[in-house]
């Protein structure tokens, strides 16, 4: 199928008194086909996307779960497209790092005296999720299938005074973790119930989910949130259900709706090395404008009380 029009989006009012508006644009392929089709069909695929949103009236494009992580994670799409082009990677960063801290303090764990773990740790989002954590916690272990890019990353982050380690081995790597962010681009789920360490936090950022559902049904002793969950500022509508809440969005969604609102139609998040000062400053502008994180949600559920009082006896021990 082509790219169609899927929905228009109403209502983004900032807190400034700024408004936008924008449509979603449906690029018809599953997870496994990005990964698994020729990338350059792919991202022609893309491409044609990003065109009819032209056409449509929008003066940026987000780039939504796998048209970021196929090819060059939108450094080639933006050269394609005559507007500005983000995978919304940075705010995803800041928001993903922000609720695993909050969702940690909740069961009480301390992160400089925790062993975090990011899995994901040498792609777009990982990589800075690595970076912004490295200083908050005791011990940072980073995951991936290939070894020569994690210890280019650790090295880098142990110059800095952090005690990094790498694993190739999930397994071995979740085993004693307090804290997990896990942002991988595998098709499948790849964390199982019985890897999981009693009392963990952990945040999963990844489309489709890392964490098996199954977690959900038979640990009660872990706590897993949706990474990226955000609030948008007015009265929007989506026209759309992709099962969050009303007045919610993910949070790729919302930097480009940050940006429109800033009046920043420019490239912003690309490639696979993004800036801190960016995640930094796409930050600041979401909390001008009124966005923030929203309530932890996990399995598509909000996470209640007793859940989180669960956890905090198992952290506790
Ligand atoms: N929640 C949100 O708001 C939001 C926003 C944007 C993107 N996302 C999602 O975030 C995920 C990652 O996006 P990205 O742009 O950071 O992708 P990316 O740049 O392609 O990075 C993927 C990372 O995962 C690792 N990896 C892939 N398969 C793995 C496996 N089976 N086991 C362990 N590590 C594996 C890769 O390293 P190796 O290849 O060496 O293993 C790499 O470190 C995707 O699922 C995407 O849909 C979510």
């Amino acid at each position: 199928m082509s790219p169609q029009l899927v929905s228009h989006i109403t209502g983004i009012r900032s807190a400034t008194g700024a408004t936008t508006q924008g449509w979603f644009v449906g690029c018809p392929l599953t997870a496994r086909q990005f990964v698994e089709s020729n990338p350059e069909q792919a991202i022609d695929k893309i491409v044609q996307a990003g065109q009819l949103a032209q056409q449509l009236g929008a003066e940026i494009v987000g780039l939504g779960a796998f048209t970021s992580v196929v090819g060059d994670a939108g450094i080639t799409v933006a050269q394609a497209l005559d507007i500005g082009v983000t995978t919304g990677n940075s705010y995803t960063v800041a928001t993903a790092v922000q609720a695993t801290l909050e969702a940690a303090e909740l069961v009480g764990i301390v992160p400089r005296q925790a062993h975090a773990t990011v899995l994901g740790a040498t792609g777009s989002i990982g990589r800075v999720c690595a970076q912004l954590l490295a200083p908050q916690v005791g011990a940072l272990t980073l995951v991936a299938r290939r070894r020569p890019p994690l210890e280019e990353l650790a090295d880098a982050l142990s110059l800095g005074g952090s005690q990094v380690d790498i694993q190739t081995d999930i397994n071995q790597a979740l085993r004693d973790a307090d804290m997990v962010v896990t942002v991988t681009s595998a098709v499948d789920s790849i964390i199982q119930p019985e890897m999981l360490k009693p009392g963990a936090v952990v945040c999963d950022v990844a489309r489709p989910r890392d964490v098996s559902q199954q977690v959900a049904e038979q640990r009660e002793d872990v706590l897993v949130i949706e990474g990226g969950v955000v609030s948008v500022p007015g009265n929007v509508q989506f026209n759309l259900d992709f099962g969050f809440p009303p007045q919610t969005a993910y949070a790729c969604m919302a930097e480009t709706m940050i940006l429109a609102l800033e009046g920043r139609c420019e490239d912003y998040s690309l490639g696979r090395h993004l800036e801190l000062s960016r995640v930094r400053e796409i930050d600041r502008l979401a909390q001008k404008h009124g966005f923030s994180l929203a309530g932890f949600r996990s399995f598509e559920r909000p996470v209640t009380e007793e859940q989180i009082d669960k956890v905090r006896r198992q952290a506790r021990r």
